[in-house]
């Protein structure tokens, strides 16, 4: 088991919890200090910091603090830890409201972070898809986010983790009553078309796992998409759903740390039950795509290690390994 180190309430939460106690009324920052026994330049500066990340606090001379009116965004950490029922995943979190890449930015916090931290932003400028891919990530249209986890498991079982990242992204949307599919090895698609997709990266020497970043994107209310993507993406507004993105968020750290709790136990069974069940690919008719060369199959399922079995027109059988490939429908995106 990799060392979990659960967090109590951090001085900044504290702030907010007098803060919000206090319903819109002026709090002194002498009263804050001495409530929590730190100096009023720390309380300053935490509510500084909630400030960035969204919070509408007012500062007024001689009166003190006082939270004004709505939250800017239900995403801040504070939002997200009330009532988040885990014991370390997104027990650490850091909020931005804009930033490169949230992958980018866990991979240089990791080694000092606790496993579980979650890298939160509203907004990506450099949001990294895969094999080299873009990923759009506009302001208050999608949810960006990104895992560290540090397991102590041999490299060749990493890459199932992301696929127990997508069981855990259908299971926590199938409890908001969303049926969502897993295209294999790591789409979430809804009605056919992508909406989340799942890059998973790791530092790591040739016996050691230092860290793995689990970045993961969804497209919540997108309106319109770029041509390039336009047929295959979809948001789950454009489908039909609203969802907050801190009651997905819980609902989703919930989901992953009990299947990675499993996972480290070396049970898949139920993240593997997931992945049948809510695959877009079993039984249907694929082309199996090697660099240049496409191929049409059938897919037959999942083996008890994540990787698809497929049958190829001429009846050969083959086990395709997750990174291996990737697969498109015959008429569709799947
Ligand atoms: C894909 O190509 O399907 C994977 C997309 C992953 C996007 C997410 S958004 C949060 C995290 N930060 C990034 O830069 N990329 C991932």
């Amino acid at each position: 088991m990799s060392n979990i180190d659960i967090k109590s309430k951090s001085t900044k939460e504290r702030v907010m919890d007098i803060l919000s106690n206090s319903q819109e009324k002026y709090i002194s920052g002498e009263d804050i200090s001495e409530k929590l026994g730190i100096s009023r330049a720390s309380v300053w500066k935490h509510i500084n910091n909630l400030k960035k990340e969204g919070f509408d606090i007012e500062s007024r001379s001689g009166m003190g603090y006082a939270l004004k009116g709505k939250i800017s965004n239900n995403l801040t950490p504070y939002e997200i830890k009330k009532n988040l029922n885990t014991e370390f995943i997104g027990q650490n979190i850091e909020y931005f409201e804009t930033i490169d890449s949230t992958n980018m930015y866990a991979g240089k916090i990791a080694n000092k972070s606790p496993e579980g931290t979650v890298v939160i932003a509203n907004e990506q400028t450099k949001g990294k898809g895969r094999t080299g891919r873009r990923w759009i990530s506009k302001e208050e249209e999608g949810l960006y986010f990104s895992l560290i986890l540090k397991p102590e498991i041999a490299i060749v079982k990493a890459s199932f983790l992301t696929q127990l990242a997508g069981a855990a992204l259908v299971s926590a949307f199938e409890n908001m009553g969303i049926d969502a599919k897993i295209k294999w090895p790591n789409d979430v698609i809804l009605n056919g078309k992508k909406i989340a997709g799942i890059l998973t990266e790791m530092s790591a020497e040739i016996d050691r796992i230092f860290y793995i970043v689990i970045g993961i994107g969804i497209n919540l209310y997108n309106e319109n998409f770029d041509d390039e993507i336009k047929e295959k993406a979809s948001s789950l507004l454009k489908e039909g759903y609203k969802v907050s993105r801190k009651d997905f968020l819980q609902e989703f750290f919930k989901e992953f740390e009990a299947m990675y709790r499993e996972f480290l136990c070396d049970n898949r069974n139920e993240v593997l039950d997931i992945l049948r069940k809510k695959s877009a690919v079993i039984g249907k008719e694929i082309y199996v795509i090697d660099g240049k060369k496409r191929k049409k199959a059938k897919a037959l399922n999942i083996d008890s290690y994540g990787n698809l079995e497929v049958r190829f027109e001429d009846g050969e059988e083959k086990t395709v390994f997750t990174g291996e490939i990737s697969i498109r429908g015959l008429e569709s995106y799947i």
